[in-house]
């Protein structure tokens, strides 16, 4: 077991590809924090890994819960070894909707969710002198921006630009806190086949994309993350720090 002992909270552990995370770390012997915003899916989670796996409800756009959540975590366990900024809008995103309010509101998840948990853990990781943080990032950030669109309304590109945002964050996070022990990196997906994949991307769609883009033809599975979720939160990638690592079949390498 690989995280033996180790603490993790994992953001947007109620379903997809958090829980498939929340579920991966408990079998590598973490004690797992799935943190949601909704709390039912986030229960069955917690109750379904059992063991020291606990739920607690979080909005990572809010100030008070993140830290409260920190808070509750380092009382309970003593300590915070691993954050995984895994919580987005993406079910149910709004691909058309460019206004700049909505703009915002997936700022305000995407990106500034993971900030705030960052600034949350941050004293807790400092004083024990480790803590790795990791960054759900997406392919899409360095996805063609050609969006559709009508009329003479510029799309705002919401979320490419805030995965490219905490693309960003990574790097210049990862700089500021190294001296302390802690290390920040990305883990960017290519389509990963969750139900808001299932839901936003057509069968017909998907199918171009793994056959026309992808060097290994098929989409990834939340499991196929897990791996690479488990080295950066482990001992063995301690001189690990600042980097994106696509997990993504070859998409973006073939450009
Ligand atoms: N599925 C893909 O193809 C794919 C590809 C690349 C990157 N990603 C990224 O991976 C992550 C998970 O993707 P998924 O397909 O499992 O998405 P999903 O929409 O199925 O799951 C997101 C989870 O985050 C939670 N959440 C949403 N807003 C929250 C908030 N304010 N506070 C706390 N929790 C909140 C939701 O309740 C849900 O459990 C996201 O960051 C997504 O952007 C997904």
């Amino acid at each position: 077991m690989r995280l033996e002992n180790k603490v993790a909270i994992v953001t947007g552990a109620g379903q997809g590809i958090g829980e498939a995370y929340a579920q991966r770390f408990a079998r590598e012997g973490a004690k797992v924090v799935v943190a949601d915003v909704n709390v039912e899916k986030g229960t069955a989670v917690a109750a379904a890994i059992g063991g020291d796996a606990v739920f607690e409800r979080v909005d990572v756009a809010s100030e008070d819960d993140t830290r409260r959540l920190a808070r509750a975590v380092a009382d309970r366990f003593g300590r915070i070894d691993v954050l995984l900024n895994n919580a987005a809008i993406f079910y149910g995103i709004e691909n058309q909707n460019f206004s700049y309010a909505y703009l915002r509101k997936i700022f305000d998840v995407n990106y500034f969710g993971a900030w705030l948990m960052c600034r949350a853990v941050f004293p807790v990781m400092k004083q024990q002198g480790s803590g790795s943080v990791i960054n759900q990032s997406s392919a899409a950030a360095w996805m063609h921006p050609d969006i559709p669109f009508e009329g003479d309304q510029l799309p705002s590109f919401h979320y490419s630009v805030t995965k490219a945002a905490l693309n960003a964050m990574t790097h210049y996070m990862a700089g500021c806190v190294g001296k302390f022990g802690v290390r920040v990196n990305a883990i960017a997906p290519g389509p990963t086949m969750t139900e808001a994949t299932k839901q936003i991307v057509p069968e017909g769609v998907m199918d171009l994309i793994v056959n026309m883009m992808m060097a290994i033809h098929r989409p990834l599975e939340p499991d196929d993350l897990t791996g690479t979720a488990v080295w950066l939160a482990s001992d063995d990638a301690k001189m690990v720090t600042g980097q994106c690592i696509l997990v993504d079949g070859g998409m973006i390498m073939l450009g």
